[in-house]
């Protein structure tokens, strides 16, 4: 099983960025322990972050055909990028939404999502395990799709 790791513009700052929000772990920590969990699950995974929109969804269309899922934070492109969404569209295989914080609780224009309606699922608002229960979701999910 392959996974691709998505990440948004802004969250390779994290660790210093609004800590109070998003918690002191770097984005690096995050990877270190999603690596670490995928690797117990017997899934190659591919780890990815960019603060540029077009970067992302090449990434996306790179891996059709490559990936079996995509679980993604894609920050505050989440609200906005309609052009991210088509690209989650064209993938084959899952698409999981993930957010550090819980984005339902905060200013109104986070509570939109242009990702949602097309992914499997949504994991907000649990710090870096939301990234972590994604992924110990796939084994369960993958008969379903
Ligand atoms: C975020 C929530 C978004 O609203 C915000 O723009 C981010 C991070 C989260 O993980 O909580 O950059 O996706």
């Amino acid at each position: 099983m392959n996974i691709l790791i998505m990440n948004g513009p802004n969250l390779n700052m994290l660790g210093m960025r609004e800590t109070d929000i998003y918690g002191h772990e770097t984005l690096g920590d995050i990877e270190a322990k999603c690596r670490q969990l995928a690797a117990g699950h017997d899934m190659e995974l591919d780890w990815f972050q960019s603060n540029l929109e077009g970067e992302l969804i090449e990434k996306i269309q790179l891996a059709v055909g490559k990936a079996d899922w995509i679980i993604i934070n894609a920050a505050g492109l989440t609200h906005t990028s309609v052009v991210l969404r088509d690209a989650l569209s064209l993938f084959p295989g899952g698409v999981i939404e993930v957010h550090i914080s819980n984005v339902h609780s905060r200013e109104s224009f986070r509570h939109i999502s242009l990702i949602s309606a097309i992914a499997k699922g949504v994991i907000a608002g649990f710090g870096a395990s939301s990234y972590y229960m994604a992924i110990n979701a796939i084994p369960n999910l993958h008969s379903e799709t």
